[in-house]
């Protein structure tokens, strides 16, 4: 049986996920738009015992934002220091191509609590270039304290 292919169109080491077998050190990133940075550490994950990250990939995948000029990566990180707010996830846009600076740098909250039909949603907005302040309930986000 052949090995799966990963996104970047290379085959993968059988037993990974993505793990090319021609291994190319210099080989550039995939291109996206959105990155969205979701908390794995201890305090955001004891809420629930799935795989976030995994989860919200192949909705990625069915929706078609797993490639292309509107791509939306998923990564995990370890803690924020903001474990009040659990499942923190952090929203950055990629600016240097055609990320929007409005939703760059947006922290949202309690994502734990989401259901897929909600995360559906962000990625829609996220991929239609619309503003997720505007189009999602405030208590969603996260406030920053802004220095004077
Ligand atoms: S464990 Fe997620 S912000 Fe601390």
């Amino acid at each position: 049986m052949a090995n799966k292919i990963n996104e970047m169109g290379n085959e993968v080491v059988e037993g990974y996920a993505c793990k090319p077998v021609d291994y190319d050190a210099t080989r550039p990133i995939m291109h996206y738009k959105s990155l969205l940075m979701i908390c794995d550490d201890e305090r955001c994950t004891k809420t629930s015992n799935i795989d976030k990250s995994e989860q919200l990939r192949d909705i990625l995948k069915a929706m078609g934002l797993n490639k292309g000029e509107n791509r939306i990566k998923i990564s995990r990180t370890g803690c924020y220091g903001a474990c009040r707010f659990r499942q923190v996830c952090l929203i950055t846009e990629n600016t240097q191509t055609n990320g929007n600076l409005k939703n760059n740098a947006i922290w949202m909250k309690n994502t734990h609590l989401f259901k897929e039909e909600d995360w559906r949603n962000i990625f829609k907005i996220l991929s239609e270039d619309k503003i997720l302040i505007d189009e999602l309930d405030e208590n969603n986000f996260i406030p920053m304290k802004v220095y004077d």
